[in-house]
């Protein structure tokens, strides 16, 4: 049971109080993103989600989100070059990738080769807002390549030469399939990027805060937060969502799969949420791209079980603030868009890395170091025993 503020006893005796899961803590001013968690509504810098959705870009997202305005059109036409020029990953990189056993979860290679970027940076010493903010951008265009490698590799093909006529959604796109994509495909998948760019003090992203705040480098932060990311209760939970749909495998089984999951005490993963406690704006509007992807594809199978799923699920647990989270019908939507589940995780980080890198800029203008304490409730007094005697 989740409590905003549990009470217990520490070692010396004293009545203790904490947040679990630091529940309800507000860790720091930010302007990069609002939640009303009670009333379903998301801002980027103010602007709801759903303006995003319909009307930017994620190039443009990515931009508001790290410099803190709208781009003019020729700020955007910039910045679109900029991640252009650093799609390219280094060859170092890409043969590291190769040497990873093929069988390798792909977040954890993501992780690595977010580490290995540090190794070839130009100038490690500079930590100045400027080069800090070309790192931002530099790991912003180099993630789809990354996934794209890992993916062809493990497929037994070649990487994909990147190539500069496309836009970032269809860059990946292009990235892990080799072919030409689809435009309705490069279309929807540009709006499920902007609508993963930020999500305030996630556990990624508060992550990538917390680890930026001794002043380490940005590779550091990013590499934590991808690792943060890979979690099932965070990122990881789109990916476990269409594996459970495999499982499950037809509309008509799924009430009985959802209802033995709820009586054995498990979770629906897709579901729930830590500030949303009625329904996340982002599923709402990935509802109507899976159900467009269903007609498109004329295959409604695995919508009909994402909405089979949501009705079980809103007559058994709403009553309890549980609701359909961003994770849940993205699976559907990018499984039609024909991507393998276990990359529906790195799809997330291509794009929350815009947020991760916002953060990381902004914990660095008013840096002070996390470091809260513990109730320590272990024993006091203990004498050391030597090895012999234990
Ligand atoms: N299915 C069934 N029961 C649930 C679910 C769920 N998806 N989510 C929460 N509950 C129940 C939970 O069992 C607990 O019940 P009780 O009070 O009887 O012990 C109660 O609700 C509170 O759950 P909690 O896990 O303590 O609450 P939290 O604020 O820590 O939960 C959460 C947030 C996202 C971890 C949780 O809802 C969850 O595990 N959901 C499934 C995983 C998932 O979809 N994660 C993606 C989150 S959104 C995108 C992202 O951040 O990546």
């Amino acid at each position: 049971m989740s409590e905003k503020v549990a009470t217990i006893t520490d070692a010396a005796g004293q009545a203790v109080q904490y947040h679990p899961g630091l529940e309800g803590v507000i860790a720091g001013p930010s302007t990069i993103c609002s939640i009303d968690g009670h009333k379903g509504v998301l801002t980027y810098r103010g602007i709801l989600i759903e303006d995003m959705a319909e009307h930017s870009t994620f190039e443009e997202t990515a931009f508001f989100l790290l410099h803190g305005h709208l781009p003019t059109r020729p700020e955007l036409a910039d910045f679109e070059n900029r991640l252009k020029d650093h799609r390219e990953l280094p060859q170092t990189v890409i043969d590291l990738i190769k040497t990873f056993p093929p069988t390798a979860n792909p977040m954890d290679i993501l992780r690595t080769a977010v580490s290995a970027l540090g190794l070839f940076d130009d100038n490690p010493d500079d930590d100045s807002l400027a080069k800090n903010t070309a790192r931002a951008e530099h790991l912003i265009a180099a993630f789809p390549g990354i996934v794209g490698v890992l993916q062809r590799l493990r497929q037994g093909q070649p990487p994909v030469p990147p190539r500069m006529d496309l836009s970032h959604a269809e860059h990946f796109l292009h990235q892990v399939s080799g072919k030409e994509p689809d435009a309705n495909a490069a279309k929807i998948f540009d709006v499920c990027l902007i609508l993963h760019a930020d999500h305030s003090f996630n556990a990624s992203t508060f992550t990538a805060r917390v680890c930026i705040s001794s002043l380490t480098d940005m590779y550091s932060a990013i590499t934590a937060a991808t690792g943060s990311l890979k979690g099932p209760l965070h990122g990881g939970a789109n990916t476990e969502v269409m594996t459970n749909f495999l499982e499950i495998g037809e509309v008509e089984k799924v009430e009985e799969w959802v209802m033995a999951r709820l009586k054995n005490k498990g979770k629906v993963m897709g579901f729930g949420h830590r500030v949303y406690k009625t329904y996340d704006p982002r599923a709402r509007i990935l509802s109507r791209y899976s159900q467009r992807l269903a007609e498109i594809t004329g295959n409604l199978k695995w919508f009909k079980m994402s909405k089979e799923m949501e009705r079980v699920m809103e007559r058994e647990v709403s009553s309890r603030g549980i609701y359909p989270n961003v994770d849940f019908f993205s699976a559907s939507v990018y499984y039609y868009i024909g991507v393998a589940p276990d990359l529906f995780t790195p799809i997330f980080a291509v794009s929350r890395i815009a947020g991760w890198t916002a953060h990381v800029l902004e914990q660095l203008r008013d840096n002070r170091l996390f470091r809260p304490e513990a109730a320590y409730t272990g024993p006091l007094q203990v004498k050391y025993v030597p090895m012999e005697k234990r």
